[in-house]
């Protein structure tokens, strides 16, 4: 089968790198790719936003099946365009992708399917969002409806920050439309937790869960970025947990989305928060997440392949789905300066040494060949994955290689999975 995967990501270099070792696979293109899907296969130079030029370039090069990465693309409704085209590919359509694409509906979905969440409303008028703010007076978390790249959650324990926050997103705009509405909930305390659940219509397999580390700053601290590493799968997500987020999220959410003539088909994250109280959902995201991925795929031990093509067809039923029981760790290394603003174009070096390692996959995020060197493009840079026999081990192989790397101004979290590790 000839695969293109859609992104640039670290995300989509793991996919790259997981759907090539499948037996099936004759050839993976990526779009537009970095560095990293370079060495799978052949990047091809796309706007995942111009529909007409990634419908032509998977007839020319006689794509099989895409898989969609990031979620602008999926919300835009890509899906519905190539299924129009009648070209196969993975990924929820623009209608069920709303999970991600609007807080707002999202909110309301739970409420109807009684999925534990943060209690919260909707507002599409400033002046009711803050006389709401002033008079709780109390913690809240503050969301923009639509896509922000990640950066539409305001956390605000002072309900001061939350409306200096809300004047920010509703009346400076600084997202776009897409802080014409907003979501403010409760704070909700506990453990983070990312369960990913391959959907094919009707059949839901939990995949194994992770831990992502949103903050920039050791032992949680600082502004939020994409996610500086994880570890997978997480000691929280036991299978008491699991179940629970099976029956009480996955079902009921699919339930009611197929009730309401709008069946998710692709993958569905859900970032929980674990309380006293039991798992409750932060959020839905309408694909993989990213760096969770990573450390995901390194530990799949089946032919990822065609456990995305039985999504697609309906079958995931028969899929065959096996995991290395060994955990793995993701280190992502970063610009300076992120999630602010940051300098690219930094040399990168020590791939070709860590590339001799044992059990360690370095998968590029922001990277790019100029003059044959391998060059930083991004915010985040690298995502260097370890395995072993226990966390400990997987860290200690994943820090090894990302001390092999450098490049100016590079710098990482030292405490991915740290605590998991001590456990
Ligand atoms: N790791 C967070 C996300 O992918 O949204």
């Amino acid at each position: 089968m000839r695969v293109l995967i859609l992104g640039s990501g670290g995300r989509e270099h793991a996919l790259a790198w997981a759907i090539a070792r499948s037996p099936r696979c004759e050839k993976v293109f990526c779009a537009p790719g970095n560095a990293g899907t370079a060495g799978v296969g052949e990047n091809l130079p796309l706007d995942l936003g111009k529909f007409d030029a990634v419908v032509a370039a998977a007839r020319l090069h006689k794509i099989d099946l895409t898989i969609v990465g990031p979620e602008g693309p999926l919300c835009a409704g890509i899906v519905d365009r190539f299924e129009r085209e009648g070209l196969r590919i993975f990924g929820p359509s623009k209608a069920a992708a709303r999970i991600e694409g609007d807080k707002g509906y999202a909110k309301k979905l739970m409420r109807s399917a009684a999925v534990a969440t943060a209690e919260g409303r909707v507002f599409d008028r400033y002046e009711e969002a803050r006389d709401y703010i002033a008079a709780r007076g109390a913690s809240v978390v503050l969301k923009a409806t639509g896509l922000c790249a990640g950066k539409g959650v305001f956390v605000c324990p002072d309900p001061k920050e939350a409306l200096v926050a809300l004047e920010d997103v509703m009346v400076r705009r600084i997202f776009g439309d897409a802080g014409k509405t907003v979501v403010v909930e409760d704070l909700i305390k506990g453990e983070e937790l990312s369960v990913f659940a391959l959907i094919d219509g009707h059949t839901i397999y939990t995949l194994d869960t992770a831990q992502d580390h949103k903050r920039v700053g050791e032992g949680d601290t600082g502004p939020n970025t994409g996610g500086m590493g994880a570890v997978c799968p997480a000691a929280i997500g036991t299978e008491a947990v699991l179940s629970k987020v099976d029956r009480e999220v996955f079902v009921p959410v699919v339930d009611a989305m197929m009730r309401d003539d709008v069946p998710y088909r692709g993958l569905l994250y859900a970032g929980l928060m674990i309380t006293p109280g039991g798992p409750k959902v932060l959020e839905f995201n309408c694909r993989f997440g990213d760096p969770e991925t990573q450390a995901l795929l390194v530990r799949m031990n089946c032919d990822v392949l065609s456990v995305l093509e039985s999504v697609v067809d309906g079958k995931l039923a028969d899929a065959d789905i096996r995991w290395d029981p060994r955990p793995a760790v993701t280190v992502v290394m970063a610009s300076g300066g992120y999630p602010g603003p940051y300098a690219t174009g930094k040399v990168i070096e020590g791939l070709d040494t860590v590339s001799r390692l044992p059990d360690v996959h370095v998968f590029h995020a922001g990277t790019e060949f100029v003059e044959k060197k391998v060059v930083t493009t991004g915010g985040r840079v690298l995502a260097v994955t370890g395995i072993g026999r226990t966390i400990s081990e997987a860290r200690e192989r994943a820090y090894g290689a990302v001390d092999c790397i450098r490049f100016e101004g590079a710098f990482c979290r030292r405490d991915i999975a740290a605590v998991a590790g001590r456990r």
